[in-house]
């Protein structure tokens, strides 16, 4: 029976770019939507940019564009990515998007209809410099715990308390560094409370397996005992200024991102819709019979299995068939961290040139359906895609594909054709199993087995002594022919993982005119045409690189654009995944740390305004040998007239950064007080008797 299937993955934050992380995601969506239309089943996947909400408003104020503009690039920059991993949408759309647009407003107004929506003022914490509310991670203050400083508004790093932001000691803002101060306002709420969310919740998250086991117990302890309530209402509405979709009936009101978030599945899947033909109903609609998988990282659970589904059912849709939730990743055992150069892009991965499919080799090696988080072990990874992928899979038709080209004309025969099939039907079937599980580690482990195997009859019938051997020229086709067909099996059973890799072997090597279908396993091939070579092994200077590519020599100040800020803002309920994710940094830093910021004695030969910065003045900075031009934001404590000739202490190997205002060499030191007690701004000088180009250390 073919089944309809569409398949979502977690939509990326439009400010920031996909890394090693965001790739255990897509990957494992795409192997499962992959494999899905090999079975011949309609399967769909689709995607999207999550372009709203106020990091990503701020980043394009930031670097002077509109947001729209800044959306607009990186879904080209997000595009590039997932097409260099093979990750092959069906459609990739935006949020920002009048599909999306059309159903955040009808799921809200049937929501309305249904009672579910509540107005309530709330007092929040309020920026008078920048004039806007200020989302908790925003809001930067001392632990109420702990006293730690710098922590954010929701959560503590150094004790990992969870609190509201108005328990913060001497809050500041994080946007202008202003004391923020308490307003209230009025906001939209989803009644999650509502008798009617509870009951359909606690079913549908422990019924009917929507969720796998582990999640369903997480969920059980957030939804609390029956009987008790322990959801809260759910705060939908942002006020303006606010980059998103202005709330029907409510001007100067926002939907919150995470409402529209989800509903730009939909909107894709719309969108997809327009070019395809098919229906939409056919697969929102209430008595939907099509199947619909959301994958996404565990620490989204939360909205995707408790205010997604009680959206859905109470605003007449249907809701998910599964939420398929995967653990994070680390790299070497750790979280992935700029300073050590593992918290790796797509884009320098792709730069650098290593090959995408072995990354989607050493994933799918690891993913077995769970929430555990996954290890990429860099040592590990050249040692695995060298023996498994080159040593034991390629090997095979590297070893055995000349021989039948240059005895055979490529021809393929087989005595005991029957028992082949037969065999590879088996492993197909218990392959199937594993990737419809999403256990594709134990899949790998099949296939691999039957690398095994095909290598062992190799080794034992010897075909490299059987060719010198004329009289032996049937015992050498015969193993030749087994070997390819072996390899013809592995590279149907191994296409959802290496798509590129098994298009060349189905067109280049077996001269079919299209790639492998799972049905192929029943067939045998009848010649092969000669052997190109298929893969190159992964050498670990290349792994150094890489890493080498991805160091950043100095953490820029922790500015709140990256992509945690947002998420979950308000759920203390997730507090223990959040404070896993947002610590980028480390509380320490070695002496050779340390050792990669080169410090320099600086005169500074120039400062002048530059016209339209607000906040900087233009600095050209003498160092002896050279001179550098640098955009410092002291503007507002320094007459420029008074800098020239004064020596300071510059950051002389900051990569430099293209500025609205041009290139921007380095950066000046300066003192502030984080707290903003103290206004001003304290540029550093040396003693005297120091002189341009001097080492700082
Ligand atoms: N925009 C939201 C999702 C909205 S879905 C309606 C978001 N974006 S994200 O860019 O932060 O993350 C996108 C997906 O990548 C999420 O499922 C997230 O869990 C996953 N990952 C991000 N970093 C990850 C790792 N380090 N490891 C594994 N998955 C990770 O959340
Ligand atoms: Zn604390």
């Amino acid at each position: 029976m073919t089944r309809k299937i569409l398949v979502t993955s977690a939509l990326p934050y439009a400010n920031g770019a996909i890394h090693l992380g965001h790739l255990v995601e897509y990957i494992q969506t795409d192997i499962w939507v992959r494999f899905q239309k090999m079975r011949g089943h309609e399967c769909w996947y689709v995607c999207a940019d999550d372009t709203h909400g106020t990091p990503i408003m701020l980043r394009a104020e930031k670097e002077g564009i509109a947001p729209e503009e800044l959306i607009a690039r990186v879904h080209q920059e997000h595009t590039r990515d997932f097409a260099g991993f093979h990750v092959a949408f069906d459609n990739y759309y935006s949020t920002h998007s009048a599909e999306t647009r059309f159903y955040s407003e009808d799921i809200y107004k049937k929501l309305q209809a249904a009672g579910l929506v509540e107005v309530r003022s709330i007092e929040q914490f309020y920026d008078p410099v920048k004039q806007m509310f200020l989302p908790d991670r925003f809001i930067k203050g001392e632990c109420p715990k702990c006293g730690a400083k710098d922590q954010y508004g929701d959560s503590c790093e150094a004790c990992g308390a969870a609190y509201a932001p108005t328990e913060l000691k001497n809050p500041y803002s994080a946007v202008s560094g202003a004391t923020p101060e308490l307003r209230s306002s009025d906001h939209y709420f989803f009644k999650l409370s509502d008798p009617r969310c509870q009951a359909f919740l606690r079913a549908w998250t422990q019924e009917g397996g929507h969720v796998p086991t582990e999640a369903a117990n997480k969920l059980q302890e957030w939804l609390g005992h029956p009987g008790e309530n322990k959801l809260t209402d759910w705060d939908i509405s942002r006020d303006a200024p606010y980059f998103g979709f202005e709330i029907p009936g409510a001007p100067g009101k926002y939907f919150y991102v995470w409402l529209d978030a989800p509903i730009g599945y939909m909107g894709s899947f719309k969108n997809l819709c327009a070019k395809t033909g098919m229906n939409f109903d056919d697969w929102w609609g209430k008595d939907s019979k099509a199947e619909l998988y959301h994958f996404i990282g565990k620490d989204i659970l939360y909205f995707h299995a408790l205010f997604w589904p009680a959206e859905l059912e109470h605003a007449g849709y249907r809701t998910p068939t599964g939420v398929l939730p995967h653990g994070f990743l680390t790299v070497d055992g750790a979280k992935m961290s700029k300073s050590r150069g593992t918290f790796i892009t797509a884009e320098s991965y792709l730069k650098e040139g290593l090959n995408t499919e072995w990354l989607r080799y050493y994933f799918a090696a690891k993913l077995n359906g769970t929430m555990e988080d996954i290890d990429l072990n860099l040592s590990d990874f050249v040692a695995r895609v060298n023996s498994d992928l080159v040593g034991k899979y390629i090997n095979i038709a590297s070893r055995c594909a000349g021989f039948l080209a240059k005895f055979f004309d490529g021809k393929l025969v087989f005595d005991d054709a029957k028992p082949l099939t037969d065999a590879a039907a088996a492993s197909g079937l218990a392959v199937a199993g594993d990737y419809e599980a999403r256990n594709f580690s134990q899949a790998l482990r099949e296939i691999m087995a039957l690398a095994d195997r095909i290598n062992g009859e190799i080794a034992v019938a010897e075909p490299w002594k059987l060719a010198k051997d004329e009289a032996k020229r049937t015992e050498l086709h015969d193993i030749c022919s087994r070997a390819l067909h072996g390899f013809y099996v592995l590279s149907i059973l191994l296409r959802p993982v290496l798509p590129a890799l098994t298009s060349r072997v189905a067109r280049e090597l077996f001269g079919m005119e299209r790639d492998f279908t799972w049905a192929d396993l029943g067939a045998l091939p009848g010649k092969i045409n000669a052997y190109q070579h298929l893969m190159q092994r992964v050498e670990a200077k290349q792994i150094d690189a890489l890493v080498a590519a991805n160091i950043e020599s100095l953490a820029p100040a922790p500015a709140p654009t990256a992509h945690s800020p947002q998420r979950h803002a308000e759920h203390q309920q997730q507090a223990e995944t959040k404070t896993q994710e947002k610590k980028e940094w480390e509380n320490f830093i070695s002496i050779d740390d340390f050792a990669k910021v080169d410090l320099r004695i600086a005169r500074i030969a120039n400062a002048e305004h530059v016209e339209g910065a607000a906040k900087l003045l233009k600095l050209t900075l003498d160092l002896g040998a050279e001179t550098r031009t640098v955009f410092a934001g002291i503007k507002s404590a320094y007459d420029p007239a008074t800098l020239v000739g004064r020596l300071t202490v510059m950051v002389a190997n900051l990569a430099p950064r293209k500025m609205k205002f041009g290139m921007s060499e380095g950066m000046v030191l300066a003192a502030s007080d984080p707290e903003g007690k103290t206004a001003g701004l304290f540029l550093l000088s040396p003693d005297s008797g120091a002189t341009p180009g001097m080492q700082v250390k």
